[in-house]
């Protein structure tokens, strides 16, 4: 049955996200309590800085726990005792952020207090998410994490309620609304990458430590969430290969759009048998596939299904009210259903493998020595490694250098590895850097 009285909920954290969401839950009261069909309250909310939190979000400082307008962090923590002792309190918003030790001992202290636990946090769970799943099963509480992945976009509720009838064969997305910002400056206006990211910065995409956004970590925490839910897999953060956009340079959007793609920082995960070969990494997107036309810090998950084949989901990963009306969406999901709501970690069999074992098409770019016979000896070199050329660039004459990219059909990075190394082994003077590659997505 569900309850009549007031479904009470405490924000440990003010900041861009956690403001947001205070702003919503008052805003939206009414709404939200007919959704819910219980009286949503806001109890309390506790930041260091209540008085410039209440100011920037429009929020009535008497909300905020504490008197003055900075709380030390004994005061803070102090307040933060007294909600999670707070018998009535049904639900806990963690918008502070970060993975460290304070923040596991956080979260798993809310849900040992018998509390619903509600978070934004991708870090947290991507590091620390079995650990904290076991604590909410063991004391009967749910997680909500819908604004961990892709913000406001539903893809968490999307896989847990909406796809169960069907199979995900892959998962394939732009994750990060700053590494998609950025390409898409540099390849629309020609901007340089640290102008970009300074633009992405200013604009509020970025993390508090824009390397992880840059250096696909942010990227990868969301994948290892999406790993987990989709394909039952038990993998820690460290076990999938990471790569960022660091090292993408104007040569490689033009060899991309040469060929009728685009270079964006993919997600990737694929099913095959009881492999789930996955990655983080740049890739060349073709205009054929629709993640090519995500510009901007726009997100996107593609899904390809078996039955219903493929799914698209486009929305704001970042930004205040944006991730703050998916986390309002689990406050109301929770104050519903209860206890109902925890979902309990499904486990396959499937072994998770680098999506560089996966054969797929991708696209090399050589840096080599500008002379008769060189296009050949590369050609020869992928053709002994039993890989199948789709095409070669037009080459660019660089003083007495020269840069091309070949496309090749599907195969292996040991592949293209074994061909690399053996044009270094037998011609040591023709390649003048180590080639570069991506996959190509179709
Ligand atoms: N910094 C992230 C991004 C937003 O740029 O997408 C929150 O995950």
């Amino acid at each position: 049955m569900t309850s009549t009285s007031n479904f009470k909920i405490a924000i440990l954290g003010a900041g861009t996200v956690g403001g947001g969401v205070a702003r919503i839950l008052l805003e939206q009261s009414e709404a939200l309590g007919g959704r819910a069909a219980r009286t949503l309250e806001l109890a309390g909310i506790v930041d260091l800085f209540p008085a410039k939190c209440a100011a920037s979000h429009g929020i009535d400082r008497s909300l905020f726990c504490g008197d003055g307008d900075e709380l030390t962090p004994a005061q803070a923590k102090a307040e933060t005792d007294r909600l999670l002792a707070d018998p009535e309190i049904d639900l806990v918003v963690e918008t502070i952020g970060g993975s460290g030790d304070f923040i596991v001992g956080l979260t798993r202290s809310v849900l040992e207090s018998g509390k619903h636990l509600v978070t934004a946090n991708k870090a947290l769970l991507a590091k620390h998410g079995q650990g904290l799943f076991k604590a909410a099963a063991e004391n009967r509480k749910s997680i909500g994490f819908e604004a961990a992945v892709c913000g406001a976009i539903p893809i968490i509720k999307g896989i847990h309620e909406c796809f169960t009838g069907d199979e995900i064969i892959s998962i394939s997305g732009i994750f990060n609304g700053t590494s998609n910002y950025i390409m898409s400056k540099m390849e629309a206006e020609g901007q340089d990458f640290a102008t970009a990211l300074a633009a992405a910065q200013e604009k509020g995409y970025a993390e508090a430590d824009p390397s992880l956004d840059i250096n696909g970590g942010d990227a990868g925490h969301k994948l290892t969430i999406l790993l987990r839910m989709v394909f039952g897999l038990d993998l820690a953060f460290d076990d999938l290969e990471v790569a960022g956009i660091e090292a993408i340079d104007s040569d490689d959007v033009g060899f991309a759009d040469e060929m009728h793609g685009t270079v964006k920082l993919i997600c990737y995960g694929e099913r095959r048998g009881d492999d789930v070969f996955a990655a983080v990494g740049p890739a060349i997107v073709k205009r054929s596939n629709l993640l090519s036309k995500i510009d901007g810090a726009t997100n996107a998950v593609r899904l390809q299904n078996r039955y219903s084949d493929e799914n698209v989901l486009i929305g704001q990963g970042a930004g205040s009210l944006e991730t703050g009306s998916a986390i309002v969406s689990d406050i109301v999901f929770i104050a519903r259903y209860g206890d109902a709501a925890l979902r309990p970690p499904h486990r396959s069999s499937c072994k998770l493998r680098p999506l560089r074992e996966l054969e797929l098409p991708c696209n090399i770019v050589f840096e080599t020595a500008d002379m008769p016979g060189i296009t050949g000896i590369v050609c020869t070199a992928l053709g002994r490694q039993n890989i199948n050329i789709d095409t070669v660039s037009h080459n660019r004459h660089m003083r007495d250098n020269a840069l091309f990219a070949i496309a090749t059909m599907p195969c292996t990075m040991a592949q293209v590895q074994a061909a690399v190394r053996s044009i270094q082994g037998e011609h040591p003077n023709v390649l003048l850097s180590e080639p570069r590659v991506m996959p190509i997505l179709v």
